[in-house]
């Protein structure tokens, strides 16, 4: 299924966390949400979100830049957050094994437009810095529970 992209400004950090948590509510196992987007876009600060609406410590979320993996074990959903950063472009990701991470939770990605992750179907999201304003793009529409909930009460540009 596709969907037309969809834009959303989120003016402050705040509103950057509850778009997360709105996305972390619906999230499911088997979901891949791809992150892309400049150094300090706020990516790290979406994943709180989204692990917060999963059910987890938001405490325990930090950028995973140097820490390929973080895993964020919610109540509901256990949540993966990946950084491949550092991996740089083109990156084989076989051993990160996403595949199985699936299995066992959403799977969440910054820089995941560095390897090819096409096999897994995920939903593209890019955010954008506009002054101290986000835009956050849903490319696609993979995930429609995640479309869903992203334009529910949502103020679309
Ligand atoms: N509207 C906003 N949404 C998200 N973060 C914001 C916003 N305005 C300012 N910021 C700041 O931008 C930075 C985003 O950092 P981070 O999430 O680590 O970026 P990334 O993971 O994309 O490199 C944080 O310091 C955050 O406080
Ligand atoms: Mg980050």
């Amino acid at each position: 299924m596709t969907h037309s992209p969809v834009s959303l400004r989120c003016p402050t950090e705040r509103d950057t966390i509850a778009l997360g948590e709105r996305i972390g509510r619906v999230l499911a196992r088997g979901d891949l949400i791809v992150l892309s987007g400049p150094l300090g876009a706020g990516k790290t600060v979406l994943v709180r979100g989204i692990a917060v609406g999963a059910g987890a410590d938001a405490v325990t979320v930090r950028s995973p830049t140097f820490v390929l993996h973080h895993v964020y074990p919610g109540e509901r959903l256990t949540v993966h957050h990946l950084d491949l950063y550092r991996l740089g472009a083109g990156a084989d990701v076989r051993f990160l094994d996403i595949g199985g991470l699936l299995d066992s939770g959403a799977v969440v990605v910054e820089w995941g437009e560095l390897a090819d992750l096409s096999g897994h179907t995920p939903l593209r999201v890019v955010l954008e810095i506009d002054g101290g304003a986000r835009v956050i793009t849903f490319e696609d529409g993979s995930v429609p529970r995640v479309i869903a909930a992203w334009t529910r009460d949502a103020e679309v540009t």
